[in-house]
């Protein structure tokens, strides 16, 4: 440790995991997004919430940045370190803590990947039912920094709905025990609800209190073929009045031709504009026999052309590959990815204006559309041509951006449903939060925050 505030947190803190190795550095100071050169000042792995904070108290005197890390399986650059921050990552505290069968709940430390809380839930019998393709990967710290949505939200909310306490450092190193567990508080201000979403901006989240669910009763996936939008949100609505939903998403021609491309199985001959996969409770004849009357329904309306319906868990899973696997049969174009959001009803109006003006300025361009409809959120990834250089790409995309604001602001929605601001949607948060609101939140992160150490230049 050559740099002498290195040397005076390892004296404070003998047992603290610190590395300034370039590969560390490297690895810790990205995210998903790969679009900021890494350049952190060190990597911490706290192991106790008593770490945590000393090195919160360290980093405020002296001035140094902190960078809360988890999965950083992020898509806005919220957890990008460039600038000489420290890294704190929450990998080692990763453990439950307490399961309670009377409250529901399970007590974990931040750094548990989501897929392993699934798998603690589902050992007491109950779940959590926060998913998302990324739950290998992703730490349930960074879902509750980051308010994370997914796959499950049109039957069970954010990740906001299932977080009874919170334990979180702020930037002033003070440890807060928010909530407690408590289903009913009515004492005031929920700092609880603060801290969810902020993106670590007003502190670390070290223990998390989960509220856990029964399990939902057996489910069938069904995949439709349909041809237009207008069509698609008539499915939807008559999909909810039918059946139990425990899933609704979409994806486009080009999402299909993609994810096809990447090994998954085509279910069906019929080519379409839109797909739509869904996911709902199939426990007994009569509700079986409700999706197919649903099917036979909306075909003889014209609303869907073709259809598929699982039979078997495996049936299942390859239906699910094809919206699940989309992500990732496009990260080799290095997409430009953008997560909106407009009310449900909104969702033909918009999608039509936007492709409206893509098609007139940017026709060469390959624009994948796909997403949680059923939330009104949808993923608009553009992928670079390949006669197109690297920086001429990015001036066209931060035009395409513009384009969305522009259309988001005429359609009263939001430039980040589920992916955050981070760095990469800063310069728009103005579009979507009025001054006052940004006045607000600057406010509130001086209150957390005084020194501006919490991973600053993210969010505001
Ligand atoms: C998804 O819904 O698949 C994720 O938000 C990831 C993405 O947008 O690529
Ligand atoms: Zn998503």
């Amino acid at each position: 440790m050559n740099d002498p505030r290195l040397a005076e947190l390892s004296r404070a803190l003998p047992d603290l995991k610190l590395t300034t190795d370039s590969g560390d550095l490297e690895h810790y100071g990205r995210d998903w997004t790969r679009r900021w050169h890494p350049a952190p000042l060190a990597i911490a792995f706290p192991a106790t919430v008593d770490e945590v904070q000393a090195i919160v108290l360290w980093a405020f005197a002296e001035g140094v940045a902190v960078v809360p890390s988890g999965g950083r399986t992020g898509l806005s650059g919220g957890a990008v370190a460039a600038n000489g921050e420290i890294v704190v990552s929450l990998d080692r505290m990763n453990r439950v803590l307490a399961f309670d069968p009377i409250d529901r709940t399970l007590t974990v430390q931040p750094g548990m990947p989501l897929e392993a809380v699934h798998k603690a839930a589902r050992e007491h019998g109950l779940i959590y039912p926060v998913d998302f393709a990324a739950r290998g990967s992703c730490q349930v710290g960074g879902n509750i920094a980051t308010n994370a949505g997914g796959i499950r939200v049109i039957r069970y909310g954010n990740t906001r709905q299932w977080i009874a306490g919170l334990k979180v450092v702020t930037g002033t190193g003070e440890l807060l025990d928010l909530n407690r567990g408590l289903i009913k508080n009515a004492s005031g201000y929920d700092l609880r609800h603060l801290v969810i979403g902020s993106e670590g901006t007003l502190g670390i989240v070290v223990e998390a209190t989960l509220s856990l669910t029964s399990p939902p009763p057996p489910s069938q996936v069904m995949l439709l073929a349909v041809p237009a939008m207008d069509a698609l949100m008539r499915v939807f609505a008559e999909a909810r009045h039918r059946l139990t939903l425990g899933a609704f998403e979409f994806f486009t021609d080009r999402a299909l031709h993609h994810v096809l491309a990447h090994g998954a199985q085509r279910p069906f001959g019929e080519i379409s504009p839109y797909y739509v996969v869904t996911e709902f409770d199939a426990q007994d004849e009569a509700q079986q026999a409700a999706a197919l009357e649903l099917f036979e329904f909306c075909l003889g309306e014209g609303w869907v052309t073709d259809g598929a319906i699982s039979s078997s868990e495996a049936q299942a899973a390859a239906l699910w590959r094809l919206r699940e696997g989309i992500t990732e049969s496009l990260a080799q174009y290095r997409p430009y990815k953008n997560d909106v959001s407009v009310r449900i009803s909104s969702v033909p109006d918009f999608m039509r204006d936007m492709q409206a003006l893509l098609d007139a300025e940017y026709p060469q361009f390959d624009v994948v559309w796909f997403g949680h409809i059923g939330d009104g959120n949808l993923h608009i990834n553009v992928l670079k041509p390949a006669d197109v250089d690297d920086d001429r790409f990015v001036a066209q995309c931060e035009h395409v951006t513009k384009l969305l604001c522009d259309t988001l602001t005429r359609h009263g929605g939001s430039i980040s449903a589920e992916h955050g601001i981070g760095l990469v949607k800063k310069p728009y948060l103005g579009s979507v939060r009025s001054e006052a609101e940004i006045a607000l939140m600057r406010g509130i992160k001086a209150v957390w925050d005084p020194a501006g150490i919490m991973n600053p230049g993210k969010l505001l």
